[in-house]
């Protein structure tokens, strides 16, 4: 198929073709200026329009951005938990509510319970939101397994969920969530130490996870579990200061993490760090702190010092049940202090470089895949019209795959 988007108020584009990535500091130099695109095979092939492309695009008035790719989800996971959203907002603390039987372990019961068709079916519901939010890749994530067995049915489901979504997605293994009942942390890292080569080869996961918390795992099992993703050549993720500052940014850059994400209580001594860090991301959640009342990370400190900073949704049923980026972006401008620019860079190029996607996707590039936004507005309305869906059109991996029905005005077959 090939489609053309003609006469664009913005096409969003970096400062220079073949970037993995670009530092925040950077960011003001993502160029947005009128013009036209064109998608062909799969690719973006011209920034111009083509008379001859089977489809045309009435872009006048709106910007072309690429897809959003939605780096740090918790899908798939069984049912939700609006009752401890209820209890949150009342002043009850997750930290509470977890040790209460809720929390993780409430749906890890819940996915233990449910048939693996239902899984799938809800995670595809929320892939079919995603992607009319402008979401064109994703991450998975197990950890709602809490054994063995159980974590990796939930990779197996990541893996027929993919086999059915359009949008291209990757899988983690998040083998340490919560302490399984009967364990002590110590205990359950001995097991996912066995564990861990049964997932490097017989899952596709690309990436070791863990929840360093109170309430979860330690820095030393963050240690630990560095070791394990090295030997096993898989990436490391890792949450890490969401509730208590536990200083485990240094930990994780030591243990080679591709990201840390969170952050919200990250200390002021680690921004330079982390900043100064080669190849580790700041994946920053505004869904989760703004659901559970979170602190705010130092995003504008961390974007000054150039780090490679991300937005993702952390889509789950517990502390962030949101699906949608353009959201997230709004909710990071607000919060964050970040221009419209830094937080479409943070929800496109460098999401796309956490995941080891960023050569296929993430911009809009010359060769690069046809993954293409159309939003019905310039850039800035994006955080502006907070709760908007901006998302007009969706052209992913160069198939016209979604038009927004207002917009459908603007489609010529
Ligand atoms: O990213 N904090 C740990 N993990 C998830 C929450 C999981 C849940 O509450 O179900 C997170 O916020
Ligand atoms: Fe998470």
């Amino acid at each position: 198929m090939s489609v053309t988007f003609a006469d664009a108020a913005q096409v969003l584009r970096p400062p220079e073709d073949g970037l993995g990535h670009l530092r925040h500091d950077r960011a003001a130099e993502l160029r947005a200026e009128p013009g036209s695109l064109t998608v062909a095979d799969g690719r973006i092939a011209a920034f111009e329009s083509d008379r001859l492309a089977e489809v045309r695009i009435d872009a006048r008035g709106c910007a072309l951005v690429p897809g959003f790719v939605d780096c740090h989800t918790h899908l798939p996971f069984a049912g939700w938990r609006a009752e401890e959203y209820e209890m949150k907002v009342t002043g009850v603390p997750y930290e509470e509510i977890a040790r209460a039987g809720g929390g993780i372990r409430a749906s890890a019961r819940a996915l233990a319970a449910a048939g693996d068709d239902r899984v799938v079916a809800q995670a595809f519901g929320l892939a079919a939101e995603m992607l009319t939010h402008g979401t064109t890749a994703f991450e998975c994530k197990s950890g709602y397994g809490l054994s063995p067995d159980a974590e990796l049915r939930a990779l197996a489901l990541a893996e027929r969920l993919d086999a059915v979504v359009g949008q291209p997605t990757t899988s983690t293994a998040l083998l340490a969530h919560a302490v399984p009942d009967g364990h002590t942390a110590d205990g359950w890292m001995d097991e996912v130490a066995g564990l861990v080569p049964r997932v490097a080869t017989g899952t596709r996961a690309s990436a070791l996870d863990l929840y360093v918390e109170t309430i979860g795992f330690s820095n030393e099992h963050l240690a630990r579990m560095g070791e394990l993703a090295a030997d096993h050549g898989l990436d490391l993720r890792a949450h890490v200061e969401q509730f208590n500052p536990n200083r485990s940014v240094p930990v994780a850059l030591a243990a080679g993490a591709r990201s840390v994400d969170h952050l919200s209580c990250l200390h002021p001594d680690d921004v330079e760090p982390l900043a100064a860090a080669a190849d580790c991301a700041a994946v920053l959640l505004p869904g989760a702190e703004q659901m559970g009342n979170e602190a705010t990370p130092p995003a504008r400190a961390l974007a000054d010092a150039g780090a490679l900073c991300v937005l993702a949704t952390d889509l789950n049923p517990g502390t962030s049940p949101i699906a949608s980026m353009p959201l997230i972006i709004g909710l990071a401008v607000r919060r964050y202090g970040w221009s419209a620019r830094e937080a479409l860079l943070a929800a496109t190029l460098n999401a796309a470089w956490v995941l080891r996607m960023s050569d296929a996707t993430g911009s809009l590039e010359l060769g690069k895949r046809g993954d293409v936004l159309l939003l019905d507005a310039p850039i800035e309305h994006v955080p502006y019209r907070l709760g908007h869906n901006p998302v007009a059109v969706v052209v992913l991996g160069g198939e016209l795959t979604w038009v927004r029905p207002d917009a459908a005005w603007r489609v010529t077959r």
